[in-house]
């Protein structure tokens, strides 16, 4: 018997206010045309006033626990990916603790940019198979409208906000390949890249800061070390680019999932695309798209997933599971 973590229920949450591509025309010198053509992103969603990373991950965690028929008191851990935390502390974890209402258990957040989710995973299925937690939330939220600089056309039309949220449990598999639940893992950072990708501010240098991106030289670094952590991902597991049902990639870029898709030898049709809704929601961005992509009847009981993300850092990294 193998102990394996498995995905038992799956949710999201995305703010009312949605901002298609045109708004941007009348404050930037861009067009609709641009945005789609570079990125593939058409609308995206932004943080009402009342949405706050904490709260629309509770929402997206009370979805996932919905979906999956439990309730607040079957959750032994939180782990939230997020770099945009509502306070420096204490962590949108604990925040998301209270406001399910959960009095016992542990939360904390992992802070791994864009790559956050793939990071949350890892660590939980780590908690899982260490024997620390038997059921883990693990959630992906943002708030990027919070670190936009409005004035930086270059940066400020990709990103949007939300969260998703996906709730795994401890369950007896056979060791191979054809087990539900997390079959690898692989993490990835590079710190000598910080320059490509940061916010110029942080609490140690007493400033708050705006997200600052080289956009041309992470396009460069991304196709080639997402190909490459799926690939030995899928090498751990135990799997070929044929047994993969569906990708699940960050959602960036579409010409980044498009390359990446090609390097891994997986045809677009077996690619799970939201970036032309939602835009890039950083930590957020895969497991809205997993969840969406169950709502859109794509991903099915059995179906072999495969999830590849980078972010600032650079960090990136990749899980293969079966659903
Ligand atoms: N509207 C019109 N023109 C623009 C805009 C805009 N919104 N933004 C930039 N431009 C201009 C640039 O100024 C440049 O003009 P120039 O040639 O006169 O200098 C031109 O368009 C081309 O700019 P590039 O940056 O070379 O364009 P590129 O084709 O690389 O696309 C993009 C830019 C969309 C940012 C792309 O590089 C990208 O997606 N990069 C990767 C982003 C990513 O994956 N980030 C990682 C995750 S995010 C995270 O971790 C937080």
């Amino acid at each position: 018997m193998t102990l394996r973590a498995v995905v038992r229920g799956v949710g999201h949450f995305l703010p009312a206010r949605v901002v298609e591509n045109a708004e941007f025309e009348a404050s930037l010198d861009t067009t609709d045309e641009w945005i789609k053509s570079r990125s593939g992103i058409e609308r995206r969603h932004f943080a009402t006033e009342s949405d706050t990373t904490s709260s629309m991950a509770t929402a997206a965690a009370q979805a996932a626990l919905k979906d999956a028929g439990m309730d607040v008191d079957d959750i032994d851990a939180i782990v939230v990916a997020t770099s945009t935390a509502d306070l420096t502390f204490p962590s949108a974890a604990t925040m998301v603790q209270a406001q399910l209402g959960m009095e016992r258990g542990f939360a904390f957040d992992v802070q791994a940019v864009c790559a956050g989710f793939v990071y949350a995973l890892s660590n939980a299925n780590a908690l899982i198979l260490s024997g620390q937690a038997k059921r883990v939330m693990v959630i992906g939220a943002e708030t990027f409208s919070k670190i936009m600089d409005w004035t930086d056309r270059s940066t400020c039309v990709l990103f949007g906000d939300g969260a998703g949220a996906v709730f795994l449990e401890a369950q007896d598999g056979a060791g191979t390949s054809a087990d539900r639940g997390i079959l690898a893992t692989d993490l990835n950072s590079d710190g000598r890249h910080r320059d490509l990708l940061y916010v110029d501010g942080g609490v140690s240098t007493g400033t708050s800061g705006y997200l600052r991106m080289q956009g041309n030289q992470v396009f460069r670094h991304a196709v080639e070390k997402l190909a490459s952590t799926a690939h030995t991902a899928m090498d751990r597991a135990g799997v070929t680019a044929d047994d993969v049902t569906w990708v699940v990639p960050h959602q960036a870029n579409i010409r980044i999932i498009q390359g990446t898709a090609k390097k891994m030898n997986v045809p677009m049709e077996r690619v799970v695309v939201t970036v032309q809704d939602h835009g890039n929601t950083s930590a957020a961005s895969i497991p809205l798209a997993l969840s969406t992509a169950r709502a859109r009847g794509q991903i099915k009981d059995g179906d072999l997933v495969v999830t590849e993300a980078i972010g600032g850092g650079l960090a990136w990294g990749s899980v293969v599971l079966r659903w």
